[in-house]
């Protein structure tokens, strides 16, 4: 099976974990855009999404799925989201699609977060794909020097030769040469940075489920 088909089978998997006549929180990325095409098939069940990008919010509207702004809500029962990284506590890095503060938001928001990744995702310890931090561009230079003292290495995330700008208006560093063994003391630390918006580890959001594509089928593992 493709990395394709592996994403477009767990996306269909995650509807089951959908409540009907609750909104569902959607993250972003092309494992959630399987999702997205899904949850079009069941959208008369549901009253809406909170969108975690411009990019979904685009794809829900398209297929005709209400997007409602996160102000507008207390608590989801679910967040469904991709990662670049998951791990066998169900902590992740996530942020390659530069979404990660939207995405944050909108878990935190939610009492269950159910990871949708293709098998090649699970890893023992983060840090192998370059850790993505959306950061306050004045503070980029500093903030780089905060990683290079951990032993990782920072560049600033371009688009066309320029500095990605987020739909925050911010950038982003992807950092390599991390090995994160304590996923939420690294995360609660590199928050107090000044300039740091959001470091693209979720332990505090950690997975509740992750529904991981493999060829023998759907896993569920469960956090
Ligand atoms: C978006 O900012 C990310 O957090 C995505 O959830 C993550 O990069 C996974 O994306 P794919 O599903 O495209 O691999």
């Amino acid at each position: 099976m493709t990395q394709d088909e592996l994403k477009a089978e767990v996306g269909r998997a995650a509807l089951q974990y959908v409540v009907a006549g609750e909104i569902v929180g959607v993250g972003t990325g092309s494992t959630v855009n399987k999702f997205i095409d899904a949850l079009a098939s069941i959208k008369d069940q549901i009253p809406g999404a909170v969108s975690s990008s411009v990019a979904s919010t685009e794809r829900l509207r398209a297929l005709g799925i209400p997007v409602l702004d996160a102000n507008e809500v207390e608590r989801l029962a679910v967040y469904i989201d991709g990662a670049d990284e998951i791990d066998h506590q169900g902590f992740m890095v996530k942020g390659g699609g530069a979404a990660l503060t939207r995405e944050k938001i909108v878990a935190a928001l939610a009492d269950r977060f159910i990871c949708i990744a293709d098998a090649s995702k699970q890893v023992q310890t983060l840090g192998a794909f370059p850790l993505p931090v959306e950061v306050i561009p004045m503070a980029a230079a500093q903030i780089a020097r905060r990683f290079a003292a951990k032993g990782g290495h920072a560049t600033v995330r371009l688009k066309d030769g320029q500095p990605l700008v987020t739909d925050n208006g911010q950038h982003i560093l992807d950092v390599t040469g991390l090995a994160i063994a304590d996923p939420a003391a690294f995360e609660s630390e590199v928050n107090q940075w000044p300039g740091v918006i959001t470091v693209g580890v979720f332990a505090h959001q950690k997975a509740a489920v992750c529904l991981l594509g493999t060829e023998q089928g759907v896993e569920t593992l469960e956090f």
